[in-house]
C-alpha cells in the first residue's frame, strides 16, 4: 500500500501491521512525526519525502493508495490524479477522502463547505470528474460532515493487453471435431 500525505500518520499505524506500507509526504517535518508515531507503534513503514505531482515509484506499483484529507490542498488536481493512477496496479484501487459539495444539496454540508474549507483555501473540485479524467471508474460515498466528507473509491481498470494475455495462458482452444 502507499499512502500519500499521510501528516502524523496516524492512519499508517492502523495498517501498517498488516500490509507492506509506503508513504509519501511533501513536508519533512510530518515525517519526523510519522516515524516517531510508527516507532511507539511497534510499527514500521517505508517513508520518503515526495510531492504527489512526482511520485517517486514505477508505472503500477501499488494494490492500494490512500490519500485523506489532503487532495483539496494540491493545486494542479489533474498532475496529482495522474500520479495517484499512474502508480496504481491495473485492478488496483485509490482510496481518497476529502470535502465535496453534498450531492443532495444538504444546506449545512454545503454551508461547510462555502464558509468553512473554501475560506480556509481548500480547492473543492469535481472529484468524479478529475478521477475519471486518468482512467479511473469512481464510486463516491458522503462519509460524514452533512455529506459534505466523501470517500471516493476509484479502481484502475485491468489493461486489455492483460486479458489478452490471461487468455493465451489458457493456451489454443481444441479444435472442434
Ligand atoms: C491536512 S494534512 C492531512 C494529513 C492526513 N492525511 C490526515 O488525514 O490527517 C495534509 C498533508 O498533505 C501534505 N502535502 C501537502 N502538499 C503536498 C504535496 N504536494 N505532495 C505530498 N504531500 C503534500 C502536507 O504536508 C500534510 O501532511
Amino acid at each position: 500500500m502507499l499512502e500519500v500525505s499521510f501528516g502524523t500518520g496516524w492512519l499508517l499505524t492502523r495498517y501498517a501491521g498488516r500490509f507492506r506500507t509506503d508513504g509519501v509526504d511533501l513536508n519533512p517535518a510530518m515525517l519526523d512525526v510519522a516515524r516517531r508515531n510508527l516507532d511507539r507503534a511497534g510499527l514500521f513503514a517505508d517513508l520518503r519525502q515526495g510531492d504527489v505531482e512526482h511520485l517517486p515509484y514505477p508505472d503500477a506499483t501499488f494494490d492500494t493508495v490512500v490519500n485523506t484529507m489532503a487532495f483539496t490542498g494540491y493545486p494542479d488536481a489533474a498532475a496529482a490524479a495522474s500520479e495517484l493512477a499512474r502508480v496504481l496496479k491495473p485492478g488496483g484501487r485509490l482510496v481518497l477522502v476529502d470535502i465535496g459539495y453534498p450531492a443532495d444539496g444538504n444546506r449545512v454540508g454545503t454551508a461547510l463547505v462555502n464558509r468553512v474549507w473554501k475560506p480556509l483555501g481548500d480547492l473543492v473540485r469535481d472529484m468524479p470528474v478529475v478521477l475519471s479524467g486518468v482512467g479511473l471508474e469512481v464510486r463516491d460515498d458522503e462519509v460524514g460532515g452533512w455529506g459534505s466528507v466523501h470517500r471516493y473509491l476509484a479502481t484502475k481498470p485491468a489493461r486489455l493487453d492483460d486479458v489478452v494475455e490471461s487468455d493465451r495462458t489458457v493456451g489454443p482452444r481444441p479444435k472442434d471435431e
